[in-house]
């Protein structure tokens, strides 16, 4: 069997930096991008210093905002490896703050990266899947899919986005071989909150601990290997969405709390 390849989107931190070091690891192919470089770097380094046999990487530098830099990257990806089997759309940003207020260039920042970065991930990889005669779409959303609350609206919103369109996906590429996962992932200890759009500062820590991110890559190597629709790691976020369900106002008060 040739080595499967994997494309993802973020890869320069956290999530989409620990899935590619435990998809090498396994021995998996990865293409990766993000913005920036220097970062990809380091990870080429972390993963040539994997103990052998690991899967080769090829680092891009690209915007997922642009769909053609995504559809290019792509397109190396596929010659450099010969073929494609997953892609994982990562890359996002987060959002703190009251939806009126927020500046339009946060606004416009985060419908483009969530939204049509992730359009665009999966508008150029899955042609490429589907030569391959099948494979993996995973999707990176947020428990906040289903739990939106005051002043997450931009963020919960753009997963919800997220977390539909791989159910709609699934029905349509299931012809093809093709599975759509959805992993909804709850805190996890990456830069997200440093870099979150909006209000500044840190929130009060309340509710579910920070996940480790290598828990969260191994889950979506994992479901790779799966057929997963959707994937909430942790007994505490499964819960956390059921009392959501039962009583609305108290989880929404508590989120206010901390992001207002
Ligand atoms: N951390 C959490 O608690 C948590 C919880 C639920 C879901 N998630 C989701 O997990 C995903 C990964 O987040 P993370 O926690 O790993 O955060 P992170 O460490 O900030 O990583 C975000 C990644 O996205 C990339 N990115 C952002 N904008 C981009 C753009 N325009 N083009 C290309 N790449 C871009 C960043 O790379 P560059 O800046 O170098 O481009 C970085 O590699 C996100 O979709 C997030 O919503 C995170």
């Amino acid at each position: 069997m040739p080595n499967r390849v994997a494309f993802i989107t973020g890869a320069s931190s956290g999530i989409g930096y620990a899935a590619a070091l435990a998809f090498a690891r396994e021995g998996t192919h990865v293409a990766v991008i993000a913005r920036r470089a220097e970062r990809l770097e380091q990870l080429e380094q972390a993963i040539t210093n994997l103990p052998e046999p690991h899967g080769e990487i090829l680092t891009l530098s690209a915007d997922v905002r642009d769909g053609e830099a995504v559809k290019a990257a792509v397109d190396v990806a596929v010659t450099r490896f010969g073929r494609l089997d997953i892609v994982v759309a990562n890359a996002g940003v987060g959002h703190r703050g009251a939806l009126v207020d927020a500046a339009q260039e946060d606004v416009d920042t985060l419908l483009r990266t969530n939204i049509d970065g992730v359009l665009n991930a999966i508008r150029a990889a899955v042609p490429a899947i589907r030569n391959t005669g099948g494979g993996h779409v995973i999707l990176i959303s947020s428990v906040t899919a289903n739990m939106p609350a005051p002043y997450m609206a931009l963020y919960a919103a753009s997963k919800a986005f997220v977390s539909s369109l791989a159910v709609s996906l699934r029905g349509e590429l299931e012809g093809d071989n093709i599975w759509v996962t959805d992993m909804r992932v709850g805190r996890t200890l990456t830069e997200f909150n440093e870099k979150r759009l909006g209000k500044s500062g840190r929130t009060r820590m309340l509710g579910p601990s920070y996940m480790p991110v290598e828990r969260v890559a191994d889950a979506i190597v994992r479901a790779s290997h799966r057929r997963q629709r959707t994937v909430t790691l942790r007994l505490i976020d499964r819960l956390t969405l059921i009392a959501n369900n039962l009583v609305p106002n108290l989880i929404a008060r508590v989120v206010r709390s901390q992001y207002k």
